[in-house]
C-alpha cells in the first residue's frame, strides 16, 4: 500500500503545496479529494513563483499523473484557465498527465453570485468566504441537483438539469439582490467547457485502484485544513466539505486501509484567513513581525492572515482526528530572531483547564491559551539541510512539538525554496532517523 496522505493541520494555507510539491517527485499519481479553488498553492520552483488553486501541485513534475477526485468542486472556467496558464509558461507536462473526475461537481456561476451575495449581507455574520462558490455548490451536490462534470458531455440533458436548477438559484439571487442567469447562456458555456475538457474526464477512482493495486505510490493532497472541516472545525466559521484525512475514502473512492502514511502539514506558529475564534492570535508587533516575515497574504484572495503563536492544543487534536503519522513543521526560518517563542499547551474555559478544541466556536472563543515559552534563536538556519545542523532551540522546538503531539516530524520547511528543506524520514516507506518524541 504505497500511499501518503498530505492534510492540512491547522486552518489552511500551512504551506501544503511546497510538501506536495516535494513528495509529488517520488509519486505515480497525485489525487485531490475535497475542496475547489478556495484553495490556493504558492509554489516557487527554480526561483519562479507559480500560484496553483485547483489542479494538484504536482503537476510541475510532470512525470506523476495528476488527479481530481470525485470529492472535489470544479469551477470549469478556472480549471481551463489553469491548463492554459501552466501551457503559457511552458510548464504544462502532456495532456496525459490531468485526469479529472466525471463525478466531481461543478461550480455554475450562479453558486459564485450566491456565495458573494449571501456574504455581502451577512454584515459582522459573515464567514469571510473565498466567495468562489464552494458552499453553494456543495449545497447542490448534498440536495442532490448538482451538476457534474460527465453531464458536461452530454448536451441532450444538460440544458434541462441547469433550467431546473436556475429557477430555483435566480429566484434566491433576485431575493438577495443580484442578478439572475439566462439558462441557454450557461448552457452554453458549459458545453463548450465540457468539450475542452473531455480529454481529462475519465474514471478517477478506477484508475487509483488499478495504481495502489500494481503497488505504484499514490499521494492523496488535502486542502484547506482541519479546523476548517464541515464536521471538526470550527463550525460555522469552516469550508463546506471534510478537510481531514478520512475524506480521501468518499472524495475519491478508496477505502481506509488503502491510507498508509497521513502526513500533517503544521506551521511553526499559526494564520487564519477569514472570520472565526483564534485563541492564539497576536494583534502585537510579534503578530505583525511574523506576518511581514512569512509574507502572509492569502494566495486565492490577497486578504492578510491573521498570525498567531503556535497552539499545541488544536495540533493534538488534528493529529487525533487525521490519524497522523508524521508532521511536516513549514515556515521554521520565520521564527528566527525571536527572542523567545511561545507555544499553547492547553486552554483556559471557565476556571477550568481545556485540553482539546471545545465543538462550539463560541466556546472557543473564549478560551485563554496556556503558554509555554520555548528559547529563540537568531542563526540564518535557510541553509541547513540535516536536523543535526539546526540551533539547538530549533530542535528543542521540533523536539517539543513532536512531544506534544506524539507524531514525530519528518519534514521540516526552512524556506519557501524546493530545496530549503530539511527531511527526516522520507514518505512512500523509506525512513531515515527521526527526531526524539518525548519533548
Ligand atoms: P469557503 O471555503 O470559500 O466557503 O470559505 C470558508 C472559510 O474557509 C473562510 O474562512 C475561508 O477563508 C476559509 N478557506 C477556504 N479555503 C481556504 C484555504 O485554502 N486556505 C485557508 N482558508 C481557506
Amino acid at each position: 500500500m504505497p500511499s501518503v496522505l498530505v492534510v492540512g493541520a491547522q486552518w489552511g494555507d500551512e504551506g501544503k503545496g511546497k510538501i506536495v510539491d516535494i513528495y509529488a517527485g517520488r509519486a505515480d499519481a497525485v489525487v485531490r479529494f475535497q475542496g475547489g479553488n478556495n484553495a490556493g498553492h504558492t509554489l516557487v520552483v527554480g526561483g519562479e513563483k507559480i500560484v496553483l488553486h485547483l489542479i494538484p501541485s504536482g503537476i510541475l513534475h510532470g512525470a506523476a499523473v495528476c488527479c481530481i477526485g470525485n470529492g472535489v468542486v470544479v469551477d470549469p472556467e478556472v480549471l481551463l484557465a489553469e491548463i492554459q496558464g501552466l501551457r503559457d509558461r511552458g510548464r504544462w507536462p502532456s495532456d496525459d498527465c490531468l485526469l479529472v473526475s466525471e463525478s466531481a461537481h461543478v461550480i455554475l456561476p450562479c453558486h459564485r453570485a450566491l456565495d458573494q451575495a449571501r456574504e455581502a449581507r451577512a454584515g459582522d455574520r459573515k464567514i469571510g468566504t473565498t466567495g468562489r462558490g464552494i458552499g453553494p455548490c456543495y449545497e447542490d451536490k448534498a440536495a442532490r441537483r448538482g451538476i457534474r462534470v460527465g453531464d458536461l458531455l452530454h448536451p441532450g440533458t444538460l440544458a434541462a438539469q441547469v433550467a431546473s436548477l436556475l429557477d430555483e438559484k435566480n429566484a434566491l439571487l433576485r431575493h438577495l439582490g443580484a442578478e439572475p442567469f439566462d439558462p441557454a447562456e450557461i448552457t452554453d458555456g458549459l458545453l463548450a467547457a465540457g468539450e475542452r475538457l473531455r480529454p481529462y474526464v475519465a474514471d478517477v477512482a478506477g484508475r487509483v485502484h488499478a495504481w495502489l493495486a500494481a503497488g505504484r505510490n499514490v499521494l492523496f493532497e488535502g486542502a484547506q485544513g482541519t479546523l476548517l472541516d464541515l464536521d471538526h472545525g470550527t463550525y460555522p466559521f469552516v469550508t463546506s466539505s471534510n478537510t481531514v484525512a478520512g475524506a480521501a475514502c468518499p472524495g475519491v473512492g478508496v477505502a481506509p486501509s488503502d491510507l498508509e502514511a497521513v502526513v500533517g502539514i503544521t506551521k511553526a506558529y499559526v494564520t487564519r484567513v477569514g472570520e472565526g475564534p483564534f485563541p492564539t492570535e497576536l494583534h502585537d508587533d510579534t503578530g505583525r513581525r511574523l506576518a511581514e516575515r512569512g509574507a502572509e497574504f492569502g494566495a486565492t484572495t490577497g486578504r492578510p492572515r491573521r498570525c498567531g503563536w503556535l497552539d499545541l492544543v488544536a495540533l493534538r487534536t488534528a493529529c487525533r482526528v487525521n490519524g497522523c503519522t508524521g508532521l511536516a513543521v513549514t515556515k521554521l526560518d520565520v521564527l528566527q530572531g525571536l527572542p523567545e517563542i511561545r507555544v499553547a499547551t492547553a486552554y483556559r474555559l471557565d476556571g477550568a483547564t481545556v485540553d482539546r478544541v471545545p465543538a462550539r466556536a463560541e466556546d472557543l472563543a473564549r478560551c485563554e491559551p496556556v503558554y509555554e515559552t520555548l528559547p529563540g534563536w537568531d542563526e540564518d538556519i535557510s541553509a541547513v539541510r540535516d536536523l543535526a545542523d539546526l540551533p539547538a532551540a530549533a530542535r528543542g522546538f521540533l523536539d517539543r512539538v513532536a512531544g506534544a503531539t506524539g507524531c514525530p516530524v519528518v519534514l521540516a520547511s526552512v524556506g519557501p525554496g524546493r530545496e530549503e528543506t530539511i527531511e527526516v524520514a522520507a514518505p512512500f516507506g523509506r525512513r531515515r532517523s527521526g527526531p526524539r518524541q518525548d519533548g
